[in-house]
């Protein structure tokens, strides 16, 4: 098998098991330890594939090379909340032979009080790291692991979910098969996904395009008509936003997110803020800068949507309500800026009537998250709004009370950007655009919170309100009984490497 058994959709009273294999096979099922079994559903997905960017030892290819991967899924009904049961997934392949899982235990949703917030896991070491230690910590309290987005790189390709070169792939980490050295140790993840269900939202790193002879310019040359998730909604069965109850928890998952494009606007490369002088004359190989790939404006089929299910009786009568998406609404990240709002193209023309300079403004007074998400946000008496993207921990709390936590250093940070020390790479003034861009801070005017038990000091002995670290990662822990927010750094290099707290807030 590809995989061990993954929980995903729980319901009160139901888990959904899906597992993943290279072949269709005869027969799967799902065996509870009662002696009930669940038959399961068997679909292909279509869209994997590797490259000779790979590192896929099982199968190594220099081009495009579709992947044959077969996912089964089970919906195990008749559960009781807070009863955990004994089960095992059974396969039979191609050729008749039977290939069992190990025995894991699942449960229904809100068994477990403690959620696992995380984001940005990408196939670095230190996440693997980082999800072993969390895992430790929270054990049999674990009821649910929500992500924030950015699960792989490149979301076609198959290895980086199953079978990374590296021993870092997203289903490997989470379910205790992974394999890395940091520090000098051996980390293997931990058996999350087997006993918890999984709660994700897509991000950037999710989303890919049909242009292009590899995965890369796949993935890069994405256009705002060739927005394509299909691998995601096919490993989780998700749609792109959803909900669900997770015991007092309503969470309210969104698609916002936008492409990535590098931080340019000399006209260098297909920029953030200018295409690449060399593309002018051809349309069709235009970035389109940092374009959002589904709106939350207001009046979008989004937007209503999430106005629908706050106001529905889920979320009314929920003692939490937790609203997750992959790009910050507050952040002192790199990658919080510019503005999250549709870019507005400026295109100069030369005498002639040809195209001689292509710029993306992204006026602030249109960011979707600050002024059309977050008063929505704000009048339904949301508690907690998680995010990622930016590879910072940080958050912020504004006046109505909602809480906003981005908890994503789980490896490689981007940086902190506050008043004295480095500043973003966004044009300022003189360079010729309308901004003015947040060079420093959070454009969405709330100030960062000092961590509340051990936030790290800097050089002038103040306490730093984030935590950005290429060598000590982060975690959080939402606990549903006592309704509060624990956040911890994990340094895999000390010699007892146990997850520190150094953060809590109650979420009322
Ligand atoms: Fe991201």
């Amino acid at each position: 098998m590809l995989t061990d058994p993954v929980l995903l959709g729980a319901t009160p009273t139901s888990v959904r098991v899906a597992w993943f294999t290279e072949w269709r096979g005869r027969a799967h099922e799902v065996a509870l330890a009662d002696g009930r079994r669940f038959a399961a559903r068997t679909r292909r997905l279509t869209r994997v594939a590797e490259d000779g960017d790979s590192c896929a030892p099982r199968m190594r290819v220099d081009r495009l090379t579709a992947r044959q991967v077969w996912r089964h899924e089970a919906v195990v009904d008749g559960l009781h909340a807070g009863r955990r049961v004994g089960y095992r997934v059974t396969s039979v392949d191609d050729a008749g032979h039977r290939v069992d899982s190990a025995q894991f235990t699942l449960a229904p949703a809100g068994t477990g009080d403690l959620l696992l917030l995380t984001s940005d896991h990408q196939l670095r070491a230190l996440t693997v790291a980082n999800l072993q230690a969390a895992y430790e910590l929270a054990g049999d309290r674990l009821g649910g692991v929500l992500h924030a987005g950015d699960l792989v790189n490149d979301p076609d390709r198959a290895s980086e979910w199953f079978d990374h070169g590296g021993g870092c792939g997203f289903f490997p980490a989470m379910q205790g098969r992974g394999s890395v050295t940091v520090a000098g140790r051996r980390w293997r993840g931990a058996p999350l996904l087997q006993h918890a269900p999984l709660y994700p939202a897509l991000g950037n790193h999710e989303v890919t395009g049909d242009v292009g002879d590899t995965l890369a310019e796949r993935f890069e040359r994405v256009r705002p008509d060739t927005v394509d998730t299909t691998t995601y909604e096919q490993i989780f069965g998700l749609p792109r936003w959803y909900a669900a109850t997770i015991g007092p928890v309503r969470l309210i998952v969104l698609f916002a997110t936008r492409v990535f494009r590098p931080y340019s606007w000399d006209g260098s490369v297909r920029g953030t803020f200018a295409e690449a002088t060399a593309d002018l004359a051809d349309g069709d190989r235009w970035g389109h800068g940092q374009h959002i790939f589904a709106s939350v404006a207001r009046g979008s089929e989004q937007y209503e949507w999430l106005a629908a299910e706050l106001s529905g009786e889920a979320a009314r009568r929920a003692r939490f309500r937790v609203v997750m998406l992959h790009h910050p609404v507050h952040s002192i990240g790199w990658t919080a800026a510019p503005p999250f709002a549709d870019p507005v193209p400026v295109i100069d023309r030369d005498p002639a009537g040809a195209v001689s300079a292509v710029r993306y403004e992204y006026p602030l007074a249109a960011d979707q998250l600050l002024h059309d998400v977050e008063p929505l946000l704000s009048r339904h008496r949301v508690e907690l709004v998680l995010y990622g993207h930016t590879h910072v921990w940080n958050r912020f709390r504004n006046d109505a009370g909602v809480h906003f936590l981005e908890t994503s250093n789980v490896g490689n940070t981007f940086g902190a950007y506050l008043p004295g020390g480095p500043a973003r790479m966004v044009p300022g003034p003189g360079d010729g655009f309308l901004g003015p861009y947040a060079v420093h801070g959070n454009a969405g005017g709330l100030e960062p919170i000092v961590p509340t038990l051990a936030p790290v000091h800097g050089p002038d002995g103040a306490p730093l309100p984030y935590h950005s670290s290429d060598e000590v990662s982060a975690f959080s822990l939402l606990d549903t009984t006592a309704g509060a927010v624990r956040s911890y750094r994990l340094d895999p290099a000390a010699p007892e490497p146990v997850p520190q707290l150094f953060d809590e807030f109650l979420l009322k």
